[in-house]
C-alpha cells in the first residue's frame, strides 16, 4: 500500500456530525497509531525539508497538533492562528463562514515579520474560509504564504480549488468525494 493510502485508511467518516449531512473526517486514528503518524508526519517534513520556511502557521485546533511537529521538525519557529478570544496579545482577525456555522480567528501582530516565508497548516480543507482567513491574517502583516498543507481536501466543496484559484499553492495528501 502506498502512503497516501495507508494514511487514508486510518481516517474514519462520522456520518452526520455535528449536524445532519455532514460527513466527518476525524483524524484522530492516525495520530494514535504511531506508525501511521510518522508516516503522515515525513509526508510533511519531506515536502517542506529543503523549501526552508521562515515559520510553519497552524490553524486552530487540529492545524496545531501536525504544524507544531511539523516546525520541530524542520527546526522553525510555530505560529498558532486561534479561534477570536484566545490570544493574549494584540491581534489582527478575520470573519467566515465554515461548512457549518462562521468562525473568527485572530493573529499575534508579533507573530509574523515582513517577508517571512510561511506554510500555513491545517488537517483538512472543506469551503477553503479557514485557511483563506489564514492567509489574510498572514499577509496583512506582510509575510508570504509560499503553500497551504493539510492532510485532507473535499473536493466537492470546493474549497481547494477556490484558494488555487487565489493564488495560493495546496499540498494535500487525501481526498474524498
Ligand atoms: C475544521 C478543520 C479546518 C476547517 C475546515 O475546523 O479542522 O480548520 O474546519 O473547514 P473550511 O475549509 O470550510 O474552513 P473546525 O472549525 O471544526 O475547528 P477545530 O479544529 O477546532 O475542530
Ligand atoms: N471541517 C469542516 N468540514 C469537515 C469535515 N467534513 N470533516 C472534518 N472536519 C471538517
Amino acid at each position: 500500500m502506498d502512503d497516501r493510502t495507508y494514511i487514508k485508511s486510518h481516517i474514519r467518516t462520522v456520518p452526520d456530525w455535528p449536524e445532519p449531512g455532514v460527513q466527518f473526517r476525524d483524524i484522530t486514528p492516525l495520530l494514535q497509531n504511531p506508525k501511521v503518524f510518522r508516516v503522515l508526519i515525513d509526508q510533511f517534513v519531506h515536502r517542506y525539508f529543503d523549501v526552508r520556511p521562515d515559520v510553519v502557521a497552524g490553524l486552530d485546533a487540529r492545524g496545531f497538533i501536525i504544524g507544531s511537529v511539523l516546525a520541530y521538525e524542520l527546526n522553525v519557529g510555530f505560529v498558532p492562528i486561534r479561534k477570536k478570544g484566545k490570544l493574549p496579545f494584540t491581534t489582527v482577525e478575520e470573519t467566515y463562514e465554515l461548512e457549518y456555522g462562521s468562525a473568527t480567528v485572530e493573529l499575534h501582530t508579533d507573530a509574523v515579520k515582513p517577508g517571512d516565508r510561511v506554510v500555513l497548516i491545517d488537517d483538512l480543507i472543506a469551503t477553503g474560509g479557514t485557511m483563506m482567513a489564514g492567509k489574510r491574517l498572514l499577509e496583512r502583516l506582510g509575510a508570504q504564504v509560499i503553500e497551504g498543507a493539510a492532510i485532507v481536501e473535499l473536493p466537492e466543496l470546493g474549497g481547494a480549488d477556490k484558494l488555487r484559484a487565489a493564488g495560493l499553492p495546496l499540498f494535500t495528501l487525501v481526498s474524498f468525494e
